[in-house]
């Protein structure tokens, strides 16, 4: 079983430095998949309300036997924005995965045109004071919108989930979220397997180090201090996406993957797209 190390994150939780997404896992097979990456050792899962897929990440939590190694993720959709709607909503989460507490509870995305994400978040941090949430972050924040949730509560995230991969690397907003020790989260790691696991860059950094072109990938996202949450339902790639600890870049390889940036690959500008 591979471990993967840990990072503490900005309220004193450990953070595991890469995780399972798990969009797209759902009924037997999707509770299958899960089930075996926990084997693999895999300690984070990522769901979320909007993948439909919550009872199923309780009952691989439950298979497994080791809850309380395990952290586990979702996310206040936008439908649930506003405070009293988000407590509810975690009611409604925390009753599908059949769980007490919620280890890191996300706002999918800010959805800034409703202008109820502070709200929200208040409505978090108030869940974390109960008990029924451990860490209080969001995904796919700006750094307008993450000034104004620590203007306005006083608290900064734990963890900003956001669309992070060799095409989109994010420089900008990585600096922000190091300068208020935000953690950051990378989504579609892979860039979903487009073509960026062929590109000769990629292929020469991973020859160089006898490692696959999607292990130098997850490698480049630890080394930018942002844990990746790459989906597979293969529990061969599960254990070669996790596999990915034992060899360093160089700075030089490094600046060599982030120079294939060319922008968002999806329609996702947090300050215009919209997810109910
Ligand atoms: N917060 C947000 O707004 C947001 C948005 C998008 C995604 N997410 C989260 O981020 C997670 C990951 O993103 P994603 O699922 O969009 O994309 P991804 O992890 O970048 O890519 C997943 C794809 O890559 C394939 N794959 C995985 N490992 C591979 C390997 N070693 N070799 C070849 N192919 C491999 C998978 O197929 P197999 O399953 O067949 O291996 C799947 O088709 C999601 O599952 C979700 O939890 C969050």
């Amino acid at each position: 079983m591979l471990t993967i190390p840990t990072v503490t994150l900005n309220d004193g939780n450990d953070f595991p430095e890469l995780g399972l997404g798990t969009y797209n896992l759902r009924g037997d097979e999707g509770v299958d998949a899960m089930v075996a990456a926990i084997g693999n050792g895999y300690r984070l899962l990522d769901s979320a309300v909007n993948y439909e897929n919550e009872t199923e990440v309780g009952e691989a939590v439950r298979r497994s036997g080791i809850r309380d190694e395990l952290l586990i993720t979702t996310k206040v959709p936008g439908r649930d924005h506003g405070f009293d709607e988000t407590v509810r909503s975690a009611a409604g989460s925390l009753e599908r995965l059949g769980l007490e507490c919620i280890d890191l509870y996300l706002i999918h995305w800010p959805n800034p045109r409703v202008d109820k994400y502070v709200e929200s978040y208040r409505a978090m941090l108030a869940l974390r004071d109960e008990g029924k949430v451990r860490s209080v972050g969001v995904s796919n924040f700006t750094e307008a919108m993450l000034s104004r949730l620590i203007e306005e509560t006083g608290v900064a995230p734990a963890v900003n989930q956001v669309e992070l991969h060799p095409y989109f690397p994010q420089q900008h907003l990585r600096a922000f979220h190091a300068a208020h020790g935000i953690r950051t989260e990378s989504w579609s790691p892979l860039a979903r397997r487009s073509e960026l696991l062929t590109e000769p860059v990629i292929a020469d950094v991973a020859a160089a180090h006898g490692v696959t072109p999607t292990q130098a990938v997850l490698r480049w996202h630890t080394m930018l201090s942002s844990t990746p949450i790459p989906k597979s339902a293969d529990p061969s790639r599960q254990i070669e996406n996790a596999d990915v600890f034992g060899f360093t870049l160089s700075g030089d390889e490094i600046a060599a993957i982030s120079a294939l940036e060319r922008g968002r690959l999806w329609d996702g500008d947090p300050d215009t797209h919209e997810e109910m």
